[in-house]
């Protein structure tokens, strides 16, 4: 299958590095325009800096997921500089606390809440204002394995991600059929977000795994750039499992 996105605009979250980068560059290459959005300038810099020569055109702009107007700052920026918006990937996320559930403070709570969950709404709702469903638009969510079964240590980030879930096959009813809402729950990639998970471990988690190797950022981009594309165009709701095989398992995993 021959994925184009010519002519398709797409602003994804959390691109400076890792999944969303690697999905930047998938967008890219198949052709779509993207602006790329983190906290900060130097990483979306330098992350541009990888896209150049591609065949769709890459642009930043500095933006917090937990905050609703840079959301919609953002989303104006993609007009002025691309004149519409077609996907959204809602990417970035955090795990600010590692422990027992009961032990969690309040302040960690709801910054999880906020950036891993409440930004898929504020996003979307801004995106949509901007007219992502004028021309047949498409919104990816990134959530994890762990919002599909409990684990020791991270429990509230797998909550998080256990409601963008939910979120996904809501929002794929609000908006269909002008705009298609789907996730993806990867297992365990090499991130900086996980590299205390598996930087000291990688060898033996790796055993774990039915394919025997950690997830790289690609794995999730190429299943991404699918799933955005008109080549999913009957697929909405839907939360495409890429982990390797971890969750076919009894005992799961980490994601
Ligand atoms: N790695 C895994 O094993 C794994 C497994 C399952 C799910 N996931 C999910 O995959 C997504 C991407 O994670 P990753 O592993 O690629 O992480 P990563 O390599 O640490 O990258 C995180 C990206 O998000 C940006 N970011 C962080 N907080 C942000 C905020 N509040 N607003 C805007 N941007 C923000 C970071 O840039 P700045 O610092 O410049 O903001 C960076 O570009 C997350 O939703 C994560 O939960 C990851």
């Amino acid at each position: 299958m021959d994925i184009t996105l010519e002519g398709k605009v797409a602003v994804v979250t959390g691109a400076s590095r890792g999944i969303g980068l690697a999905i930047a560059q998938r967008i890219c290459e198949a052709g779509g325009d993207v602006l790329l959005v983190s906290r900060k300038a130097e990483g979306l810099t330098e992350a541009v800096g990888t896209l150049e020569g591609l065949k769709g055109a890459a642009s930043w702009q500095v933006g917090h997921v937990g905050h609703p107007d840079d959301a919609q700052r953002t989303m104006e920026v993609c007009l002025e500089r691309f004149g519409h918006i077609d996907i959204l990937v809602n990417n970035a996320g955090t795990n600010p606390y590692m422990g027992p559930l009961i032990d969690i403070d309040g302040a960690r709570m709801a910054k999880t809440v906020e950036i891993n969950q409440s930004s898929i709404v504020h996003w979307t709702k801004a995106a949509c204002v901007a007219g992502l469903g004028d021309g047949g638009g498409s919104v990816l969510n990134i959530a994890s394995i762990g919002g599909l079964m409990p684990e020791p240590g991270i429990g509230w980030y797998n909550a998080t991600k256990a409601a963008v879930i939910h979120l996904t096959k809501q929002l794929s009813w609000e908006l269909a059929p002008a705009i298609r809402v789907n996730g993806i729950a990867p297992g365990l990639v090499k991130t900086e977000l996980a590299r205390a998970i598996w930087e000291e471990h990688e060898d033996r988690i790796a055993l774990q795994i039915p394919m025997k190797r950690l997830g790289v950022p690609d794995d999730i981009a190429t299943a991404a750039l699918f799933l955005v594309s008109d080549e999913a165009s009957w697929i909405t709701g839907q939360m495409l499992v890429v982990d390797g095989g971890t969750t076919t398992q009894s005992s799961g995993g980490v994601g």
